[in-house]
């Protein structure tokens, strides 16, 4: 079995080890545009050792942001300032990857250190939201939201087209579509958001219907030698795992057929009411049955880390790919602290010349 230091191939593109840099939003843009924040921040990340750098949920809709703050990719101005992000992360000999997705009833929300919470409707700041249904997230996300047409199906998916072949075109070798965390794709598959009556609604087959389809029209714009993944919220903790989980692995199963090539295994967030059961690796084994059930070569996220679980995991079987967040907040250079707790000493990558020679020299 691998390790968590041995690179991880698929399709044209092979990661030096199998650390990637989960997304995580900043909420640093203006207008959807990304600035030196989101450059100095992305750099960073890749030169520290991690083997892939997926960038944070980027709107693929103005109204497709969970804040004002959030990154988009609906316009030429958005692609190009991440062009330049692009290549800083190639250079530092990551893999750029970019994660695309659609808040649905939980956009136009204030900054999480702000509020978390819906800015109020008639709020200059904040836009009118769409669901599925007219159901309202709850708790800090009180607002309803307006019941999706069939017109708005079919723009959100032209929408995510544009912006995959913006993405494409930036030069990003890895893309995930966000299908996770209570946001617009989630709420399709989702019993507590999704209460429709027509072919979007009711059924499993027809909840994964608008994923389904989404994905199968990115396909045709995404270059085939270059990994297609998803995240995508297999379990909410609310009761009904079971049931949940058969229904997304049965739709898995679709996403494989329709040219998934990786999926990145997380959790609904749906419902305000769940119970999640916080501690280490909590997923592992919601990942591992996922992938063996599917086929599928992926990863998995939440409470990972530290090093030793991490290599853990991969080592055994669960996951081919950690998807890393928090930590490498707390530390960029995660990747090589975690090298030298496992006693690898010459892993497949080092660190930037200027931070080696001293690390180096004075251990
Ligand atoms: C600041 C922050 C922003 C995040 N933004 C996103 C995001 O844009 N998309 C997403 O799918 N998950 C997002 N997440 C979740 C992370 O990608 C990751 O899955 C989560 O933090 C669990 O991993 P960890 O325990 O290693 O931090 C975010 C998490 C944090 C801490």
């Amino acid at each position: 079995m691998p390790t968590l230091f041995d690179p991880f191939s698929l399709k044209d593109v092979t990661l030096r080890n199998r650390i990637a840099v989960s997304p995580m939003c900043q909420y640093s843009a203006t207008d959807g545009v990304a600035n030196d924040w989101h450059a100095v921040h992305l750099a960073t990340l890749a030169r520290g050792g991690a083997g892939l750098v997926v960038m944070e949920a980027t709107g693929v809709s103005a109204d497709g942001r969970i804040s004002p703050g959030c990154l988009g990719l609906w316009n030429d101005d958005q692609a190009a300032a991440l062009e330049p992000i692009v290549a800083a992360i190639v250079k530092a000999g990551a893999v750029p990857g970019i994660q695309i997705g659609h808040a649905g009833r939980k956009a136009s929300a204030n900054r999480p250190w702000e509020g978390d919470d819906h800015i109020p409707a008639g709020d200059p700041r904040g836009w009118e939201i769409m669901s599925p249904s007219a159901i309202a997230f709850g708790k800090g996300l009180p607002r309803v939201p307006r019941e999706m047409t069939k017109a708005d199906i079919e723009q959100v998916k032209a929408d995510f087209v544009a912006a995959t072949i913006r993405a494409r075109d930036a030069g990003f070798k890895w893309l995930m579509l966000h299908f996770a965390h209570g946001y617009l794709a989630q709420c399709f598959f989702s019993v507590h958001a999704n209460q429709r009556t027509d072919e979007y609604g009711g059924s499993a087959e027809n909840r994964g219907r608008f994923l389904l389809e989404t994905l199968a029209a990115v396909r045709k714009v995404w270059p085939e030698n270059l990994p297609l993944t998803a995240r995508f919220g297999v379990i909410e903790f609310d009761g009904r795992d079971e049931e949940t989980l058969a229904e997304a692995i049965g739709l898995v199963k679709g996403f494989k057929r329709e040219g998934l090539d990786f999926l990145d295994v997380s959790m609904g967030f749906s419902t305000p009411d769940a119970q999640v059961p916080w501690g280490p690796a909590l997923l592992a084994e919601t990942a591992r049955r996922v992938l063996r059930e599917t086929g599928l070569p992926g990863s998995s996220t939440w409470n990972i880390g530290p090093a030793e679980q991490t290599d853990r995991l991969i080592r055994e079987g669960y996951i081919d790919v950690a998807m890393i967040g928090r930590p490498l907040l707390a530390n960029p250079h995660w990747p090589y602290e975690a090298a030298r707790q496992l006693g690898v000493e010459k892993p497949a990558w080092t660190l930037p010349a200027p931070y080696a020679h001293w690390l180096e020299r004075y251990r």
